[in-house]
């Protein structure tokens, strides 16, 4: 007999792929014969020191209540709104930030504020293996709909073609987990157009969640759009943990486009703070909400990032690798040897060299490799990748 609640049972099953590979992928080899693990988007070196000097600062009390319990607070709010409007050249209003447990926590607090059960949000194919998992925690269903073959852009008919008057939310994640893809203002506009008449059609807004927790990892200078800037209902979602690669560090935030209409605004403003108690009191601890201003100032070395997917781009190209060659996030995603990427991995695990299958993205065929592994990683991962290029 199964005592779990059968949401409890599809959020697992939405997710056992990635748990049984992170359970086991690197179960028999002891450290010593890791020569370069480029699985997850974990860091590898330590901390920067400015990230530690902040959140030993936001550790020292200055009062009674610096332990208090905390909600939004207005400092960090304010900051926050200051620098994304500064960044994305929109007005953002600080009532309309709310502070999380980094990107995961505003994702979920974004499905609990528009998914009733059984209502759909459109998911990227390949993407992000956490979305599916957190909707089936809300009893919601996720409809995957694939990225334009090749290029990896947004299709825009065949997210149109997925849409049903159940669909109140797609997931738009750029830059793009796991294939770097960033998406342009005209593809935004053109998804924004349809989403406006389908909106319309429906009787009520479709919205966009645009997942952005990697909008400051990008390569070349490449430029940014956020859907906030097309679309009026776009909730925006942001984790520190991606440019201060410190995913341990739980915070991020939910913001509102501030061209959705006030009446609307109004009503999340309200909804998010009992959403982000009922949802577990869903608010990043105290010493970090006091390390946002010093937080918006750090990042780790986008150069030295940019360096080592040059390095391994241009690497396994040479091989014959097909790869993507990403604009931005930590991730170099392709197609590996043979098509088959659980053989493909096994044979890199067999040199210590471990990269993700792409069974975690429904894509068995292709793998990824993270960036966040040190330059000495990733040097001594590239004769296992060049051994393994002939499938
Ligand atoms: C696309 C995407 N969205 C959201 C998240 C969650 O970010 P965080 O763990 O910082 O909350 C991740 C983390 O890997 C991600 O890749």
């Amino acid at each position: 007999m199964n005592v779990l609640s059968a949401r409890a049972t599809a959020t697992s099953a939405a997710i056992d792929t990635v748990f049984n590979f992170f359970s086991s992928y690197r179960s028999g080899v002891g450290d010593g014969d890791v020569r370069a693990d480029l699985t997850f988007g974990n860091p590898h070196e330590m901390p920067l020191p400015e990230l530690v000097t902040a959140i030993r600062a936001g550790m020292e009390p200055r009062a009674t209540d610096w332990f208090a319990y905390k909600t939004s607070e207005e400092e960090p709010r304010a900051v926050v709104a200051a620098a994304l409007s500064a960044e994305l050249g929109l007005p953002f209003h600080p009532e309309d930030i709310a502070l999380t447990k980094g990107a995961f926590g505003a994702i979920a607090l974004a499905f609990s504020l528009l998914l009733d059960p059984g209502d759909e949000c459109i998911i990227p194919l390949p993407g992000w293996f956490c979305y599916a998992a957190i909707l089936r925690a809300g009893n919601a269903v996720p409809v995957q709909v694939p990225l334009a073959e090749g290029t990896f852009d947004l299709d825009v008919a065949a997210i149109e073609a997925a849409i049903t008057p159940r669909t109140r939310i797609v997931v738009v994640n750029t830059p793009h987990n796991p294939t770097g893809v960033i998406y342009s203002r005209e593809r935004l506009t053109e998804l924004a157009a349809m989403l406006t008449r389908k909106s319309a059609e429906m009787g009520r807004p479709i919205f966009i969640l645009s997942d952005e927790p990697y909008r400051r990892i990008r390569f070349d200078g490449a430029e940014f759009t956020s859907p906030a800037a097309v679309y009026p209902y776009t909730l925006i979602d942001y984790s520190y943990g991606k440019i201060l690669l410190a995913p341990g560090l739980r915070i991020g935030y939910l913001a509102l486009s501030p061209s959705m209409p006030e009446a609307d605004r109004l009503a999340f403003r309200a909804a998010a703070l009992t959403s982000q108690i009922a949802g577990g009191w869903n608010f990043p601890d105290a010493p970090l909400q006091y390390a946002v201003a010093d937080l918006e100032r750090i990042g780790i070395d986008i150069g030295a990032l940019q360096g080592k997917r040059d390095r391994l781009h241009g690497a396994l190209t040479q091989w014959g690798y097909r790869m993507t060659r990403p604009a931005g996030t930590f991730y170099l995603w392709g197609r590996a040897p043979g098509g088959n990427s659980a053989r493909f991995t096994r044979k890199l695990a067999d040199q210590g060299v471990f990269v993700m299958p792409g069974t975690l993205f429904d894509r068995p065929a292709d793998f990824r490799i993270s960036l966040t592994g040190t330059e000495a990683m990733i040097e001594a991962s590239l004769p296992a990748f060049e051994a393994a290029a002939v499938g």
